[in-house]
């Protein structure tokens, strides 16, 4: 049995890109793995946060986490703030790190971009990513594509480690799909589908209603070559598109050309809305369930109870090869 770890920011628009490229391995992998399931509420503050909101968007992820299928009874879930041993073990991390190899970070840099100064937070989170990560002894990190920079980080740390003060830390592998791994922005295939962008429709989020489904596809960008093909270069937007539609139906990309050979794209993205709200019902009506009970709060401390178990033996472990 492996060790499972991964984790996603309390913010609302969860949206098609975190599910396709990291939520649904959650569920895919909890049957034969130890898996940990973490909202990361931590990583959220690096960003100013309204913390009536925050608080609320840590137990709306949690209830989406239920949601898409993972199941408290084969899965710890449980929220990063109710174990201290995050925090704890990213500053022992953050003194075995250096400021050049968190400047090479291409989200920082992103995030920073013309900026003279930028929070530090922001700067050191790839560092509490890998706290979370090494404080569970995890095999195997599920996430997206735009995390592979982070993952190498937190094994170099891990590594660079064990090195100097002796087996300390599993090193873990990132665990990346090949569909979904990397969904666009509708509105412009060249950038990631993001929580953050300023137009709504360039996302599609788990708990959109039809219409803005319908709305988000049928403007979304292609070109104007009108064939359903496969070009990540040449046809950034409906490759995108035909990514989307091979993740939620299970049809193969070239089952998808087969399929609409002589077809328009009009034909096919309304396809695609009726294909994509079929899939998110079903998350949809379990969500509205689960956010309103009772449970959500007992599984969340539950969880909390045995993640701090476990990350309590990993600290004592590092504080005795550190001499703390
Ligand atoms: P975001 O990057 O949207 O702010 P998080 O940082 O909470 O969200 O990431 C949650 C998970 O979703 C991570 O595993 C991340 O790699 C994945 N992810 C985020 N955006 C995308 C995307 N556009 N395509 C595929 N996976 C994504
Ligand atoms: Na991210």
């Amino acid at each position: 049995m492996k060790r499972v770890f991964s984790g996603v920011q309390p913010t609302g628009n969860i949206h098609i890109g975190n599910y396709l490229g990291a939520l649904r391995q959650f569920v895919e992998l909890q049957n034969d793995n130890e898996c940990i399931y973490c909202i990361v509420d931590m990583h959220s503050i690096t960003v100013p946060q309204d913390p009536k909101e925050l608080r609320k968007h840590t137990l709306d992820v949690a209830a989406l986490y239920m949601a898409i299928g993972v199941d408290p009874s084969k899965a710890i879930v449980f929220v990063q703030s109710d174990v201290p041993g995050h925090a704890e073990l990213s500053w022992v991390l953050t003194c075995s790190s250096y400021t050049g190899e968190l400047s090479r970070m291409t989200q920082f840099k992103d995030k920073s971009k013309g900026k003279e100064s930028a929070p530090t937070g922001l700067f050191s989170y790839p560092i509490l990513m890998a706290a979370d990560i090494l404080l569970y002894d995890t095999d195997l990190v599920p996430v997206g594509n735009d995390q592979k920079q982070h993952i190498e980080l937190c094994r170099d740390l891990a590594i660079r480690i064990n090195n100097k003060y002796g087996e300390t830390f599993v090193v873990p592998d990132g665990r990346f799909l090949k569909e979904g791994a990397r969904i666009m922005a509708l509105d412009d295939p060249t950038s990631k589908m993001s929580k953050s962008a300023e137009n709504p429709l360039s996302r599609i989020s788990l708990l959109d209603d039809e219409s803005k489904i319908k709305k988000a596809i049928m403007r979304s960008t292609t070109d104007s070559e009108g064939t359903i093909r496969f070009d990540v270069e040449q046809k950034p937007g409906i490759s995108n598109l035909m990514n989307i539609y091979s993740s939620f139906s299970g049809l193969s990309i070239a089952d998808i050309e087969k399929k609409y050979d002589g077809c328009g794209y009009g034909d096919f993205k309304k396809d695609l809305v009726q294909v994509t709200f079929e899939a998110l019902k079903p998350i949809k009506e379990r969500y509205e369930e689960i956010r309103n009970s009772d449970e959500l709060i007992r599984i969340l401390k539950d969880g909390a109870e045995k993640a701090n178990d476990i990350s309590e033996k990993t600290m004592a472990r590092v504080k005795e090869r550190f001499g703390l």
